[in-house]
């Protein structure tokens, strides 16, 4: 008995539930994807886009790093909202940052993580942006606060991208949202009203 066998073992049951819904569930799926939302998310295990918005395997494509950052010279991000905006034509584009995020946490410590710590130096310029309002708080509540602002942050980010801003140009319908999930209760809030031209956007 392998130790990952219990996982081919998930794997045909959640097959034949599908199925007993849709039979031709997967057929169809093999056919196109059109999802409507780009998820762009944590890497963390406890936040996974499909399953916390109720959405099945074709729903959302989705692109997940530590702390749910869009960093603009980051090709792997850009090209995934590049291909979800020309080719998909999804219509919203979801930020959504997570409290108890370790990446946010680490980035609000002065401790020495190696690699990581060049990927959270961007957020702590979020931090920094904000410290005004951050000197204020302390703990739990900062740290929460930064998980909130980061998600804000990165959708401007996201609408300052070349594809979305090409795609608003050309009168492509592409709503921006930053979102954040609480880990603790299971719940999505929103952090902002949606952004949706590219008038609402920083120059
Ligand atoms: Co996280």
């Amino acid at each position: 008995m392998n130790e990952l066998d219990h996982i081919f073992q998930n794997n045909l049951d959640w097959v034949d539930s599908i199925r007993a819904n849709d039979g031709d569930f997967f057929k169809k799926l093999a056919e196109q994807q059109t999802p409507d939302y780009l998820w762009i998310g944590c890497s963390d295990s406890r936040v996974p886009a499909n399953q916390l918005m109720g959405l099945l395997p074709g729903d959302v494509f989705v692109h997940r790093n530590i702390a749910n950052m869009v960093v603009h010279a980051d090709f792997n991000a850009l090209a995934v909202i590049q291909f979800a905006v020309e080719y998909l034509k999804v219509k919203h584009i979801i930020v959504c940052g997570h409290y108890l995020c370790g990446g946010v946490k680490c980035a609000l410590s002065q401790d020495r993580f190696g690699v990581i710590d060049s990927w959270l130096r961007h957020i702590k310029d979020v931090a920094y942006l904000h410290r005004d309002e951050l000197d204020q708080l302390e703990g739990r509540e900062k740290e929460n606060r930064l998980c909130e602002l980061n998600a804000i942050q990165q959708a401007q980010h996201v609408c300052e991208s070349p594809p979305v801003r090409d795609a608003w140009e050309r009168g492509q319908e592409i709503s921006v949202h930053a979102w954040i999930y609480g880990i603790a209760d299971g719940k999505i809030n929103k952090l902002q009203p949606p952004i949706m031209s590219a008038d609402q956007v920083r120059k």
